[in-house]
């Protein structure tokens, strides 16, 4: 165990010592941007009727930041809540000190407070930032917004590329969020808070204007706290997926797509003059998410390019330095008691008293307990093992992981991810090549799980 002294005194020193010239190209571009947390609202019903919510510049979803490959993000965070936050840039394989971990990584910005984040964006492709203190709540409240760093051979503006930021809130009849749900031991032990109410970027059921013809890329990005999505086109629309959590990937076409919470999946239609409907699908029910109208006259030309290289390649695991990761707990499950602080406890116990639920390797998880302490530049394969009755969508921060997928039909697919669905029962290797300094979260994120136990740390140094 580490103590939360020491992860102070580490964060501080890495600030101090700051390694970020090898990381910056000379001569980058910053690309500044404001984000402000406030109270806000927005309207999901067709009354107009106001929801209260938290947000990023009162937008939801928060404003979408665009950079370059190799640019400089530097972002100037300010917390108007009257609570403590920060911001987790989800996918970027960041400087540690801007991973926005509270307590692990930095001191949480207090309200009132600003605090600059500042990092070089060296990977292309569909990224989010959202809040990471509390998460379960304040993403659920909408503290949250999409980032997308573009390739050398893409535009800022090209109106053939849409995001599709996907959420479910979770309501009340009068229509504001259901907040005596927070912390509900239901939702921790089970699959998490799962909501009512489905929006595509911040709207009920939008009209998304694309070109009249030709090709469009959308970019699916999951901000639920736990629901699983699926989706699907109009008429069985053949998709092809280019990337998945940011990394280009060898191209392949699907009807369906599944997203797990924090997940990105970029496909591409070829020709939208076909395209009207966006169904989510994951109820067995063809939910209509959201409708395109293929009308806009002046389009770009801009191709998307296939099979581009992956962020790194597929690494041999034979020569991995094995780190077993046995998740169990919840509801229906087998994990009977568990250490917590040093202490061994019934879950009877530590769910009524501590709302701790799930643990690794019998120990209950938080951004306190450190998993693995593992050198510079290692290969490492996380095997792990969900033996629970529910879903997990597993995350390393800092690091994207190649796995031998299932989630694309029966045949193994490996793809190069920073968050994997494990179904229950399901062991996978996560093989990764530690070649990021810091400390770096392993978390599931169905954001109710991680806060009940589901999380650690792997330290690399
Ligand atoms: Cu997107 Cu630790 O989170
Ligand atoms: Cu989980």
């Amino acid at each position: 165990m580490i103590n939360r002294r020491t992860f102070f005194t580490q964060a501080a020193l890495s600030i101090s010592l700051i390694a970020l010239p090898k990381l910056v190209q000379a001569g980058s571009t910053i690309r500044r941007y404001q984000l402000t947390a406030n109270t806000g609202s927005a309207s999901f019903s067709e009354d107009g009727k106001q929801t209260s919510l938290w947000l990023y510049n009162n937008s939801t979803p928060g404003p979408l930041l665009k950079a370059r490959k190799g640019e400089v993000l530097e972002v100037e965070f300010i917390n108007k809540l009257d609570q403590p936050t920060t911001i987790h840039w989800h996918g970027i394989r960041n400087l540690n000190e801007m991973d926005g971990v509270p307590d692990l990584t930095q001191a949480a910005v207090e309200p009132g407070d600003k605090f600059t984040y500042w990092f070089p964006v060296n990977d292309a492709g569909t990224f989010w930032y959202h809040s990471h203190n509390k998460s379960w709540e304040q993403v659920a409240r909408g503290l949250y917004g999409a980032l997308i760093v573009l390739d050398d051979d893409e535009t800022f503006e090209d109106d053939r590329d849409h995001l599709i930021v996907a959420d479910d809130w979770l309501l009340d009849e009068n229509v504001q969020i259901d907040s005596a749900s927070f912390g509900s031991l239901g939702h921790w032990s089970h699959g998490g808070r799962l909501g009512n109410t489905l929006t595509i970027n911040g709207a009920f059921m939008p009209t998304i204007e694309i070109a009249a013809m030709g090709q469009v890329r959308l970019r699916l990005l999951n901000t639920t706290n736990a629901r699983i999505l699926s989706f699907a086109l109009n008429d069985g629309l053949p998709m092809k997926v280019v990337s998945v959590d940011g990394s280009p990937c060898k191209t392949f076409e699907v009807e369906k797509v599944t997203i797990s919470p924090a997940q990105r999946v970029d496909v591409v239609v070829e020709d939208c003059a076909q395209l009207s409907r966006l169904f989510e699908i994951s109820t067995g029910t063809r939910l209509e998410a959201a409708g395109f109208n293929p009308t806009k006259k002046k389009t770009s030309q801009q191709r998307v390019v296939y099979n581009k290289p992956t962020y790194y390649n597929q690494v041999d695991n034979v020569n991995a330095r094995l780190i077993e990761i046995h998740m169990q707990g919840g509801a229906m499950g087998n994990l009977a008691s568990a250490l917590f602080e040093g202490e061994e406890r019934s879950l009877r116990d530590l769910a009524m008293n501590e709302s701790k639920l799930w643990a690794f390797n019998g120990q209950v998880g938080g951004y306190n307990v450190n998993l693995a302490d593992v050198n510079l530049g290692d290969i490492i394969s996380l095997r792990v093992w969900n033996d629970s009755a529910w879903p997990h969508a597993m995350h390393l921060h800092g690091h994207h992981f190649w796995v031998e997928s299932e989630e694309f039909g029966q045949e193994e697919k490996a793809l190069l991810r920073d968050t994997y669905l494990m179904q229950p029962g399901e062991k996978k290797d996560l093989v990764f090549v530690a070649d990021n300094p810091g400390l770096w979260l392993f978390h599931c994120h169905m954001l109710e799980h991680n806060a009940a136990g589901m999380g650690g740390v792997i330290s690399v140094s």
